[in-house]
């Protein structure tokens, strides 16, 4: 389940060592309950659109927009389409990236450092037209042209519908305005489904390159004591939480079942930023703190069961129903699809940036990734190895830009502007 998260282990964290959020008071609790907003609703930046909130106060222009996915989910995309200094009316055609983030988290933490620091403005005052997603179940792509969040048919889909669903969508659409081929960029769970999608040919017509950070594809050397009880304990807690069909961090059912973890031995839930996500060198205190009021967001139980299951068998398969029958009125076999990543185009430019210290995504998981991709034409993958960096420095670091995202900047460049 960890690939969950560089991130959410931040917010994890504190929910399972402090008191007060162990047990919420009553108003909290209340809240918890009937809003699907609840998390964020201490933050003054919860009723604003991420433009509104994070983007349009640096001095950037910023759209939100909204794209229907073919199962009715309504997804949320900011678009920056231009730098910061760029006079109004400036109509070069730029090229378009869509940036991906990973599991329990949204769009929003791409963008907690300073413009000189993160990701999506970087991209923009260096001449990209920068499409931030927001997955479904997230806070602001909970809508869905039938289904409320309250009914769990909402919450019946694993990172297979990402596949499937999420990024065409995006992807449609974005080609569409821009009329564009598109660079991508993923994070963690955001490089899983664009590796599964690029290796059944999807997406990849529309695709000029894709960076993928932290990459999460195979798990099972992921280290950390409570990512490997957390994927062993969701097989026997299936049952129990399919109840829940949303998984929500910071929700009761969910908090209580993470907390219930802490009890095994060997996790030190005392150290779980560590003990989850690796060492990061190098996060801001004060970008933590602005993490910790935006974060985490829900994804949906069967999401979490997929990557568990993932961390399990050391194979990328679609959804496994655990029940040969049922496999086989989904899938026409007894057991589940196989994404074979050998079968992503090998002329398909990649840039893929790895951690040291990343315990989600293990340098031996990486390795075996680029074990598949041993055949890519050499000249369409660059791989760079960042010794000291654990999974949320991709995001977060301070200094990301001058480790990672002048090479994401460079990669891009060479495949878009070739001089
Ligand atoms: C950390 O964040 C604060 C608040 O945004 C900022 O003033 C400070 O310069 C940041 N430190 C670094 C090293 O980026
Ligand atoms: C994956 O695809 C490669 C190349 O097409 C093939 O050689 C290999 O046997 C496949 N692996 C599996 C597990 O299907």
């Amino acid at each position: 389940m960890m690939a969950l998260v560089g991130f959410a282990a931040l917010t994890l964290c504190f929910l399972l060592i402090q008191p007060h959020a162990a047990s919420p008071s009553p108003s909290a609790t209340t809240k918890h309950k009937h809003l699907p907003h609840s998390f964020s609703s201490s933050s003054p930046s919860s009723s604003l659109g991420i433009c509104e909130s994070s983007v349009i106060p640096h001095g950037y222009k910023c759209q939100e927009l909204h794209v229907t996915t073919k199962d009715g989910y309504i997804l949320n995309l900011q678009r920056i389409p231009q730098g910061r200094a760029e006079v109004a009316g400036s109509s070069a055609q730029k090229p378009p990236v869509i940036i991906q983030h990973g599991v329990l988290v949204d769009g929003m933490t791409w963008l907690l450092n300073s413009p000189e620091q993160n990701l999506p403005m970087i991209l923009a005052d260096n001449g990209f037209d920068v499409w931030i997603s927001n997955t479904r179940g997230t806070r602001f792509s909970r809508k869905h042209t039938y289904l409320d969040p309250s009914n769990p048919a909402y919450w019946d889909w694993s990172w297979d519908e990402l596949v499937t669903n999420d990024l065409p969508a995006v992807f449609d659409y974005v080609a569409d305005q821009t009329g564009q081929k598109i660079n991508y960029v993923g994070h963690s769970l955001g490089t899983l489904i664009g590796l599964a999608s690029f290796s059944q040919g999807s997406l990849v017509d529309q695709l000029q390159s894709a960076a993928l950070l932290s990459p999460i594809a195979y798990l099972s050397h992921m280290k950390t004591a409570l990512g490997v009880i957390a994927a062993k304990a969701f097989v026997g807690e299936v049952t129990t939480l399919f109840g829940v069909a949303e998984f929500n961090p910071l929700g009761l059912p969910v908090a209580a079942f993470l907390k219930s973890l802490c009890r095994y031995p060997g996790v030190n839930c005392y150290d779980l930023i560590t003990a989850l996500t690796g060492k990061n060198c190098c996060l801001n205190a004060s970008t933590d703190d602005l993490f910790l009021k935006n974060e985490p967001q829900s994804t949906s139980t069967k999401n979490m069961v997929h990557l568990a299951q993932t961390v399990r068998r050391g194979v990328l398969t679609k959804f496994n129903y655990e029940r040969p029958d049922l496999n086989l009125v989904h899938y026409g076999e007894l057991t589940p699809p196989i994404y074979n990543l050998s079968n992503i185009p090998s002329d398909l430019p990649l840039f893929i940036s790895y951690g040291g210290q990343d315990a989600l995504s293990d340098v031996v998981d990486v390795g075996s990734l680029l074990d598949y991709l041993k055949l890519h034409d050499v000249d369409k993958l660059s791989v760079q190895f960042v010794k000291n960096y654990g999974h949320a420095d991709f995001i977060m670091g301070v200094n990301a830009k001058d480790i990672v995202y002048n090479s994401v900047l460079a990669f891009f460049n060479r495949q878009t502007r070739p001089s």
